[in-house]
């Protein structure tokens, strides 16, 4: 008894060894962690259960069945974050470069069909070489078949990819497919095709990292929603990412004690807004002081700064807050943000994570390169994902709403639950200077009766009351009194219930 009790300890000690030292030295050199130091940091301690540890590969080409290594170059299996259950897959570079054979992305398959199973988080740590070259088209149908699984589980348990090395070719459309994507800078990277093959087919000259490393795919791209220092930090984040999200769409998210008063009045904000409406303010100063504990996580920080999405909590319960940003662009929408945020809102409803949105909007960015590029549609995108959202929707405008924007960043006519709106509120077709442009055409030439036109209708439209009149506005609030206001809303739309006409599914505008 004692002998099999030994020799299991030393089949774990060997398969714990991935690679072995030198490999895990060099995977170490590269600033890396390897894949069971990032599982260990990104669970609660001792809470990993570890599946499928001696699971090897069946290719018998070129070699292979001389050197079968335990566990096939991924670690699987479930934990805790802060007590709650997620499921886990990290690719063991030090393991045949962590290529993904058939019974690899068995072993990730088995998880993900367990997660969806008991309805748990998935979070996948990529770091592999792609498919394994050695077993060709097994390792295709390997891919496929977690791509299959990525499918079915959106919008069923919340899919997390962290990007801790190479990522390429077919395989980065597994992470392409989950709920958020993070990376770790100068260590990770993501393309279709390397920068050999790219300078080959298209002559360009471009290194893997300006390609498809963090900042290209959290700047340009929008691929990847944050990037990190290091493997520490990114796994740090994914932690604090999980605090927010529910365990599955059956579920709701966490409600965390809280210290905060939700009646807490903040006079500062009654000067939020400048006297100049054409001067920027940051709209991140609201988010922050509506918060609890001014705690904010930001989805996709580096990319379409003229909107804001990410996470608060008020009351200790999730909310989703998208924010136009007058400091970038004066909050326009155009297609980066459209997207953006379109993404953010049907997140948010597929696992009911109640909606904040915060407008100051001037419309839709004019111009050739944005009609060439389809701002029609992907600006369609945000308003039917606010239009088909069923989750609590509350809406506070601080300054402008103009035309079609006001309509789309969650009005009453799209179902918002609760529209509020502050007394610094336009809610009006456009500014002031553009209408009477249009409407008094016959007096351009005269500066005077164009000042007193553009007066006139300030003075009628330039204000929230209109859209109030007809009750679009529920209510016209004291900046000061919001976080109470908005917290009271979203206490009172905690049973909503809002059913939709069948369907099979929708066709949002792609
Ligand atoms: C088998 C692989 C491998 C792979 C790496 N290795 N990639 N083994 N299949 N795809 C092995 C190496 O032989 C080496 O083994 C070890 O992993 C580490 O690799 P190195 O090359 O020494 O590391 P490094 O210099 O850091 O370079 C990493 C790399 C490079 C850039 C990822 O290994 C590489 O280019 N690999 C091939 C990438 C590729 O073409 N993959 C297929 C893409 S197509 P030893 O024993 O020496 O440690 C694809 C399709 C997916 O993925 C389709 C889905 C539908």
């Amino acid at each position: 008894m004692k002998d099999i009790l030994t020799e299991l300890e030393n089949r774990r000690e060997t398969a714990r060894l991935g690679g072995g030292q030198k490999r895990i030295d060099a995977q170490h050199g590269r600033g890396k962690l390897t894949a069971r130091e990032r599982i260990d940091l990104l669970l609660d301690e001792d809470s990993f259960e570890e599946f499928d540890m001696f699971v090897t590969h069946r290719c018998t080409d070129f070699g292979m069945e001389k050197q079968k290594p335990a566990g096939d170059g991924v670690v699987t299996g479930w934990g805790t974050i802060n007590g709650r259950q997620v499921y886990v897959f990290s690719q063991d570079f030090t393991v045949l470069g962590g290529s993904v054979s058939a019974t690899h992305a068995m072993k990730i398959c088995k998880i993900m069909d367990m997660a969806m199973q008991n309805g748990a988080p998935v979070i996948g740590i990529n770091d592999s070489g792609g498919a394994r070259i050695q077993e060709g088209v097994d390792s295709l149908a390997g891919y496929g078949e977690v791509f299959q699984r990525n499918i079915e589980a959106s919008g069923v348990v919340p899919q997390i990819s962290v990007i801790m090395g190479p990522c390429a070719g077919g395989a980065v459309y597994s992470p392409a497919m989950t709920d958020f994507i993070f990376m770790v800078k100068d260590s990770s990277y993501m393309f279709v095709t390397g920068p050999d093959v790219v300078k080959t087919v298209t002559n360009e000259v471009v290194t893997a990292e300006e390609l498809g490393g963090a900042s290209t795919h959290t700047r340009k791209s929008s691929v990847a929603d944050a990037a990190f220092e290091n493997d520490v930090e990114a796994l740090a984040e994914v932690r604090r990412l999980v605090d927010f999200l529910p365990l599955n769409n059956q579920s709701k998210p966490p409600v965390r004690p809280f210290f905060d008063d939700p009646a807490r009045i903040e006079a500062s904000l009654d000067t939020l807004i400048p006297e100049n409406p054409n001067q920027p303010y940051d709209m991140k100063e609201l988010i922050l002081k509506l918060a609890d504990e001014a705690d904010f996580y930001e989805i996709q920080e580096e990319f379409a700064k003229n909107i804001i999405t990410g996470f608060i909590r008020l009351e200790g319960q999730t909310v989703g807050v998208v924010a136009n940003q007058p400091m970038v662009l004066a909050g326009v929408l155009d297609i980066d943000s459209a997207r953006k945020a379109a993404r953010f809102v049907r997140f948010c409803d597929c696992f009911e994570i109640p909606l904040l949105t915060l407008v100051d909007v001037p419309g839709f960015l004019p111009g050739t390169t944005q009609e060439y590029n389809g701002v029609i549609k992907h600006g369609a995108k945000l308003l039917f994902a606010y239009g088909e959202a069923t989750v609590p929707k509350v809406t506070v405008i601080t300054r402008k709403a103009y035309g079609g924007a006001y309509v789309v960043m969650s009005s009453k006519h799209l179902r918002g639950d609760i529209n509020y709106a502050w007394p610094t509120s336009e809610v009006a077709v456009m500014g002031a200077k553009g209408a009477t442009e249009i409407i008094h055409r016959a007096d351009l030439g005269d500066p005077e009766k164009i000042a007193a036109h553009a007066a006139e209708y300030e003075a009628r439209f330039a204000n929230p009351f209109v859209a109030a009149e007809r009750g679009f506005i529920d209510e016209v609030i004291q900046p000061r009194s919001t976080r109470k206001r908005v917290a009271r809303a979203f206490a009172s739309l905690r049973g909503k219930k809002k059913p939709m006409p069948w369907k099979k599914h929708d066709n949002i505008p792609l």
